[in-house]
């Protein structure tokens, strides 16, 4: 269990450290925090009071805080006191798991280059919402998940690392989720891992992944990774 926030790899002095936004359940919050990895989550944040992932996080030893976007009058308000919150932690890194609000540009603008989401499509196909639903509506035979940057555009910015699965003939919404969500857990902690490894750079559009050291376990993994 981490302790102090740090997650995994005590030993390592210049650990970068990262906020986690959440909005609800935190599953992918969760793998994160599972995979241990030489990171200090300095705190989870959610804009719902009542998300289950804040309470995993309390038990784990973590930061967890709510910041009710409902007690704002307008988005900006809301973005501001946000972004108080986060730099009051002083992340290298602001990871976006399962965040559903929408960020404003000023937002967006003031963590450039050091913010990062995970998307359930392969973007830039189904950016937003319901993208199992409109996969299937669109009778899709691939699906997957994205991680990437983020840009002022909804759901679309550098890619990091994509996962396919499969779309099978007898797929609902539920079920190609649960496909998708297992390969989300898979690659969001390996694309903070390069982060953590200072292996990620951003080369315009685009995200180059830098090798890893001699026997890296995740090698063959860079198969997937956007170049
Ligand atoms: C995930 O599919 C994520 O990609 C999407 O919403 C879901 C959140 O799941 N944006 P969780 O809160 O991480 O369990």
């Amino acid at each position: 269990m981490p302790r102090d926030g740090y997650n995994g790899a005590m030993e390592s002095i210049a650990a970068k450290t990262i906020v986690i936004l959440i909005s609800g359940r935190g599953s992918n919050m969760q793998a994160i925090v599972e995979a241990r990895l030489p990171l200090r989550v300095a705190a989870v944040i959610s804009n719902r009071p009542d998300a289950a992932g804040l309470a995993y996080a309390r038990e784990h030893g973590l930061v967890a805080e709510a910041i009710d976007h409902r007690e704002f009058s307008s988005r900006d308000d809301f973005d501001a006191a946000l972004a108080a919150a986060i730099d009051r932690h002083r992340p290298d890194l602001l990871v976006l798991a399962g965040f559903m609000r929408i960020l404003g540009d000023a937002f967006v603008g003031r963590f450039a280059g050091r913010m990062i989401n995970i998307h359930p499509s392969l973007l830039p196909v189904f950016p937003g919402l319901h993208t199992h639903r409109r996969a299937l509506a669109e009778g899709v035979k691939v699906h997957g998940a994205t991680v990437h940057f983020v840009t002022p555009s909804l759901d679309h910015g550098p890619i990091v690392i994509q996962a396919a699965v499969p779309v099978l003939p007898d797929d609902d919404e539920a079920t190609l989720a649960e496909r998708v969500l297992e390969q989300e857990h898979r690659i969001y902690p390996l694309a903070l891992r390069w982060f953590a490894e200072d292996r990620l750079v951003l080369d315009g559009g685009r995200v180059r992944i830098k090798p890893g050291h001699a026997g890296s376990r995740d090698s063959a993994q860079l198969l997937m990774a956007a170049s």
